[in-house]
Order: C-alpha cells, then sequence, then structure tokens
C-alpha cells in the first residue's frame, strides 16, 4: 500500500503531478543555488515579520532580519502597517536594530535624520545644503507590500506579489477556528544550525521518521501513514493530518495505555483502567470529555474547534519555509530561514503559542513549564540549549544529513509514497527558480 494524498481541494492528484526532477545534492551547499534562492524566491514570498501584538500604538514597530536583508512594520495612525526596507535614506545606516520597539519617529543613529512613522523624512540637519532642495517632507523610504493574519504581521519584497490572502488561499479559513489572532506566544526560540535550510523542510514534509526518530509519540499520537491524511492545497502549501490520544497502529503496544497518555486522560476526568484493551475509543471519549468540561474550565476556544480538532495534530506545511502544527491547547510554529551568507547553515525558529485561558498561569510548552507571558526571544547555536525534545530528536540528523550529502557515494534520494511532498516541495522550488510560477 502506498500512502495516499487526499485531492479534496484543489483536485491535485500528487502521484499524478509530480515530475520526478532529481533533488541534486548541491542544491543543498552550492553558493550560486543559494542566490537563485535569494533573487527568485526569499524576495518574492510572503514572510512573518513579527507579532500584532507588539504594535498596540503608533509608531510601535518591529523589525525582522532575513538573510543580509532587514525589514521595519511600523503601526500608523489608522491602526495598518506598513512595511519598509531597514536602511536609512541618507547614507544607508540601518535606523533600527531592536527587534520590538516604539517612537513618535524613526531616528537614524548617525546623522539624526527622523523619519515619520509613515516613512516620511521629517527632519535633517542642514536642510538648506542640498543641490535639490529641502528634502523634508520629500523623501520617503521605500516601502514594499504588508499585511495582517494570524496575529502576525506579514510583509513581502516583490512589489507585484499576489496579496497575502490570494497565497495562503484556502490556509486561512482552514486555521479560523483555531483563533490564532488571539494566541500569546509563550515559546520563543532561535537556533542557528549546521545545515542548509532545506534539510529541516524535508524533514517536516514527512512523517517517515516519526517511528524511528520520536518512538515516545507513538503512544498517543497515532503516526501510522495508512491511518494519516496527507493534503494538497494550492500554492505549494500542504497538511498532514495525524490522529491524537490514540497510540500508533504500527506500534507493537498499540492495545496498551502507556504514558504519557494515562496522564492525559486522567487530566479529563477518565480512567484508563476503564478503556484496557480498548485503546481505539480513547480518542472519542477525550474529545466529549473537552467538549463537556472545557468551557467550564477556561477553555472557550474548543466550542470552535471540530471534534477532530480537539484531540489531532494537523500540521500545516506552507511553501516554503513555515510549518504549524495545530493542537486543541496550542499550536507550534517552525520556521526555517536562510543564513546570510552560508548555504551550509540556516537560521531555525521553534515558537509556541497559545490561547489565555483564566486563571492559568503557568503552561506546558516542548521545553517545560513556563509562565504564560509573552515570551523573550532567545537565541543560541544549535545545540547548545535545548529546542524541546522532539524539535532536538529532528535536528540530531541535520548536521550528518548535510555531510553525508557531500558524499560521492550519494547522488539523489530513493522515496517513499509517504514521502511525496518531499518531491513536491523541491519541483515548486524548481519552479520558482526557473522562473515557471506565475502567482
Ligand atoms: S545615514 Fe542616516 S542620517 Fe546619515
Ligand atoms: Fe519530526
Amino acid at each position: 500500500m502506498t500512502a495516499q494524498f487526499g485531492s479534496r481541494l484543489d483536485g491535485v492528484d500528487l502521484r499524478t503531478t509530480l515530475r520526478g526532477d532529481p533533488i541534486t545534492r548541491e542544491r543543498y551547499w552550492s553558493r550560486e543555488f543559494m542566490q537563485r534562492e535569494w533573487d527568485r524566491l526569499w524576495t518574492r514570498i510572503w514572510h512573518i515579520g513579527g507579532m500584532m501584538r507588539d504594535l498596540e500604538e503608533t509608531g510601535d514597530y518591529v523589525m525582522h532580519t532575513l538573510g543580509r536583508e532587514s525589514i521595519i512594520m511600523v503601526r500608523q495612525e489608522d491602526g495598518s502597517v506598513k512595511a519598509f526596507y531597514n536602511a536609512c535614506l541618507h547614507r544607508g545606516n540601518r535606523l533600527v536594530q531592536a527587534e520590538v520597539g516604539g517612537a513618535p519617529t524613526l531616528t537614524c543613529s548617525y546623522h539624526g535624520w527622523r523619519w515619520a512613522p509613515d516613512g516620511t523624512l521629517l527632519s535633517a540637519q542642514d536642510p538648506e545644503d542640498f543641490a535639490g532642495g529641502n528634502p523634508c517632507g520629500k523623501l520617503k523610504l521605500v516601502e514594499i507590500p504588508c499585511a495582517v493574519w494570524g496575529g502576525f504581521v506579514w510583509f513581502n519584497m516583490d512589489p507585484n506579489c499576489v496579496s497575502l490572502q490570494d497565497y495562503l488561499g484556502p490556509v486561512a479559513d482552514l486555521l479560523a477556528p483555531y483563533g490564532m489572532e488571539d494566541m500569546v506566544r509563550v515559546m520563543y526560540l532561535t537556533a542557528e544550525v549546521d545545515c542548509n535550510w532545506k534539510i529541516i523542510r524535508d524533514n517536516f514534509n514527512e512523517s517517515y521518521h516519526l517511528p524511528t526518530l520520536h518512538p515516545e509519540l507513538a503512544t498517543f499520537i497515532n503516526d501510522d501513514y495508512t491511518d494519516t491524511v496527507f493534503e494538497l492545497l494550492p500554492n505549494g502549501h500542504a497538511r498532514m493530518l495525524m490522529k491524537g490520544m490514540e497510540p500508533s497502529a504500527r506500534s507493537p503496544d498499540a492495545d496498551k495505555i502507556l504514558p504519557p497518555l494515562d496522564d492525559m486522560m486522567r487530566q479529563w476526568d477518565l480512567d484508563p483502567k476503564d478503556f484496557e484493551g480498548r485503546t481505539k475509543e480513547i480518542r472519542r471519549a477525550v474529545q466529549l470529555q473537552k467538549r463537556k468540561l472545557g468551557p467550564a474550565r477556561g477553555y472557550r476556544h474548543y466550542e470552535k474547534l471540530s471534534d477532530d480538532q480537539l484531540t489531532d495534530y494537523h500540521h500545516y506545511t506552507l511553501f516554503p519555509n513555515l510549518t504549524f502544527t495545530m493542537s486543541a491547547d496550542g499550536y507550534q510554529v517552525l520556521r526555517t530561514e536562510p543564513h546570510p551568507t552560508d548555504p551550509e547553515k540556516c537560521i531555525f525558529d521553534h515558537w509556541f503559542l497559545m490561547h489565555p485561558v483564566e486563571g492559568v498561569t503557568e503552561v506546558d510548552v516542548p521545553i517545560g513549564r513556563v509562565p504564560f507571558v509573552q515570551a523573550e526571544r532567545v537565541r543560541f547555536k544549535h545545540g547548545d540549549a535545548t529546542l524541546g525534545f522532539v524539535a532536538d530528536q529532528d535536528l540530531s540528523v541535520a548536521e550528518t544529513q548535510q555531510q553525508g550529502l557531500h558524499s560521492r557515494g550519494y547522488t539523489g534520494g530513493v522515496l517513499t509514497g509517504q514521502e511525496g511532498r518531499i518531491q513536491r516541495f523541491h519541483e515548486l522550488l524548481d519552479d520558482w527558480l526557473e522562473g515557471r510560477v506565475t502567482l
């Protein structure tokens, strides 16, 4: 049996649309390939620039660095947000160094030019000393497309890009019940990893590695690929729907209730003893309990979720570099960005976002128990601190894979059917790099 790819939403059948482009190993280290990705992909797609929660007042800004570029997104008087390249037009100094801030004007630290939140130059030293006349009120920072969705502010460096809404397509509606815009980022980790960004994307585009890299998950997530729905969405996005509160059907312990499933059941007033030998019934029972007890316990957001969404893990992979792993109690953002100069390094973000729940002051996230507050960013080199045990497991092979890809003994992949999204990802990347995408 090969993996079945759903085609409910866009009529795409993966098995008939794949071309079989070779996944060349050079693409993981070539500087020329990296440059083409910058010119043809990164500068043309939508990126998350920051959280709307950080943009409460006029003049508040978030700054995001991507590769060698830096973008500022500034809250306007009418509540909208504008994005600008983070470069002073006088002599190019970066205007803003902090990732989050706010001031009535953006003042350059070099010669003190002051810019209004809408990007207009307000004042400059010696304004009469310009051959073309006083530039104040005339010069404007270079603005780029900017949009708000899901609690994030997004930017795109391509002035002719499609709207964010068109780019997300059905993803926006599918994610709407989770109420992402109301959530708080309670974990905010960023690691520099010694591998090309696509190595991590390949990992998130398959679940074939779950039994080998994440055996612990088999007690409460049914990772059997024949029980998992893989669904293709427009614009290269995809999702994978995996059942939670159910042991993996491919585990020899599929009929046993092992930790942490037992505790997860007790949390919803279910006694594991009552379900001995009936592990397939736990998921439904938890859905009913969450429905019954959730709102009174402060989990008001459950009301908008379907029964499946109350227990299952829905992984959305947004082309090219973003994964949202949705669950009823929060979601992870797993983002991979290119290193500014080295194709054999990348920047990996792991965030966790949750709804505020009345009376809850501490929450469990992938790195343990943390206070329920908006987290500060923690940056480190991969290996120096944990990214959460599951992400650590994923990245445990990233660097050795990067090394192995250099071998003359490796000439391209031999993929299983269930890894079809990897093939699709690389073919879409080829389409972008070769100018075949007409978004
Ligand atoms: S470079 Fe900004 S004021 Fe001179
Ligand atoms: Fe994984």
